[in-house]
């Protein structure tokens, strides 16, 4: 039996583990995922169980736990043959692409599925062993939908959610999937199953229904004499954390910079990233072109900054999608660039928190273009740096964060001309209407940031009393 009252389980760990010559680092790894759930884990010192990011050698001790930030992180370890896959196979070519609409092709193989099963495996027996008698375990996301099952199974004395980061897919879309029964059967081992939307709750219920012939009644359903809920808990942000930061001086000197460095445009035009093709960036890449070409905007007045953080580099989607950014990136700049003065500027690297918190303070217009994505931070992030009312939120309709920030330009990305007229709208907004729309859509995330969420789902949970908050 372990020691740790309340468990964290994802793929990934908060820190990615780096090799340099001076030996083992760590630095903070990519995603939403992370953003949001580091603070709640902190403030509670619980422990986290995840992968380093790197590939495990033979032979290699493991790596015993260790603290960083009021959080004791356990590596669970992976080898280069499970990375390919668990990690780039099941994980991210066959269920990342499917919940997302299966806006790139599903690939399915059937070699993967035993990679995930044994890895989903190893994770469960990390969490039993970690958790305290009566403890809260809160397992997260996709890479990880049969730990609840084979948890509850090691240890029914533990009090189990799941919550899923990404889009749940309709019906028609989840029945894709081979090994789908086995999936749900693993999701329903939690007390507890949360999705970013309402929609996908119900989708999730109706699915017990169609495929395992179980009857949901409201928003739960009994399996093998258990109560599981399945509800709607849209994640946010630290909201606090980003206020703090773009009220230091120094951020605010390093947003005046920064438009200092870019030519002093009349706009800048920012996109923050994971280099993923479900982020819509082709999208807003052909969009600004096409401004450009019908001349509603030109370079040096206009200047478009796009931050995307390398991603899943060995996937076949991933690889194609990097080719064709970086080709109409040089092919704008070609057309449209002068000496010195790029139309885009393009960075393919991750940035600290704080040069992120002064780009978002020096955007005149935010580009958050997904063709699907369940919450989207980004979006939130920006709303929370503009302390000053400034800035104007350019959002798709298919980010989760659209129906929580209603008072964005709400756009199609799949509509090419609705895309540039949401961009010339947001360019050319009435400082007074821009002011209006930032200050309600700040009112909704104070009192909506990552703290309510996760108080929200332990509640749901029924543990939140038994935690320190
Ligand atoms: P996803 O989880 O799919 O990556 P989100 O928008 O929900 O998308 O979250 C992305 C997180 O990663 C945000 O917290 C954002 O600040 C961070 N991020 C995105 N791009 C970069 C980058 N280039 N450098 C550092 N952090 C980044
Ligand atoms: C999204 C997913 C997370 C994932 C993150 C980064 O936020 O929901 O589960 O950790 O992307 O992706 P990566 O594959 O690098 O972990």
């Amino acid at each position: 039996m372990g020691r740790s009252s309340f468990v964290v389980v994802a793929n990934r760990l908060p820190v990615d583990q780096v090799n340099t010559p001076q030996g083992r680092q760590w630095r903070r790894s990519p995603g939403g995922l992370v953003t949001a759930l580091q603070p709640v884990l902190a403030a509670r010192r619980g422990t986290w169980i995840g992968w380093t990011g790197a590939a495990s050698k033979p032979g290699e001790p493991p790596i015993e736990p260790f603290e960083i930030e009021d959080m004791i992180l356990r590596a669970v370890p992976l080898s280069p043959e499970e990375i390919e896959l668990y990690y780039e196979g099941f994980c991210n070519s066959s269920l990342w692409p499917l919940y997302h609409d299966a806006v790139e092709t599903p690939v399915y193989q059937r070699s993967w599925w035993e990679a995930y099963r044994r890895v989903n495996e190893r994770f469960a027996d990390a969490a039993a062993e970690e958790a305290a008698e009566g403890g809260v375990v809160w397992v997260q996301d996709y890479q990880l939908q049969l730990v609840p099952a084979m948890l509850r199974a090691r240890r029914p004395d533990l009090r189990i959610g799941f919550f899923l980061h990404i889009p749940f897919p309709p019906i028609e879309l989840f029945a894709q999937l081979p090994r789908r029964t086995e999936v749900l059967r693993g999701l329903l081992g939690a007390d507890l199953v949360g999705f970013q939307q309402p929609l996908a709750a119900q989708n999730f219920l109706r699915l017990t229904r169609h495929l395992l012939g179980l009857r949901p009644r409201g928003d739960s359903v009994e399996v093998d004499g258990r109560q599981v809920t399945a509800s709607a808990f849209p994640i946010s942000i630290d909201v606090a954390e980003i206020e703090n930061l773009v009220a230091t001086p120094h951020i605010r000197q390093r947003a005046a910079e920064i438009r200092h460095e870019l030519g002093d445009p009349k706009t800048i035009l920012l996109g923050v990233d994971r280099l993923d093709y479900t982020k819509g960036i082709e999208q807003r890449l052909t969009a600004f072109q096409e401004l450009l070409a019908d001349g509603t905007v030109s370079v040096p007045d206009a200047v478009m900054v796009q931050v995307a953080t390398p991603s899943r580099e060995r996937v076949e989607h991933y690889q194609a999608l990097r080719v064709k950014v970086e080709r109409e990136v040089g092919r704008i700049n070609g057309d449209y660039g002068r000496v010195g003065v790029p139309a885009v500027h393009y960075l393919h690297q991750s940035y600290s928190r704080s040069e992120l918190a002064a780009l978002y303070c020096a955007a005149d217009v935010m580009m958050v273009t997904p063709l699907r994505d369940g919450m989207n931070l980004v979006a939130k992030e920006y709303v929370a740096a503009r302390a000053d009312l400034g800035g104007a939120l350019v959002l798709s309709e298919f980010a989760g964060a659209s129906a929580e920030l209603r008072q964005a330009f709400l756009v199609n990305p799949h509509d090419l001309d609705g895309l540039k007229d949401a961009l010339v709208r947001a360019i050319n907004v009435d400082p007074i209407e821009a002011n209006r729309r930032m200050r309600a859509m700040r009112r909704h995330l104070r009192t909506h940031d990552v703290r309510a969420w996760a108080r929200s789902f332990l509640t749901s949970l029924g543990v939140l009393d038994t935690m320190t908050t």
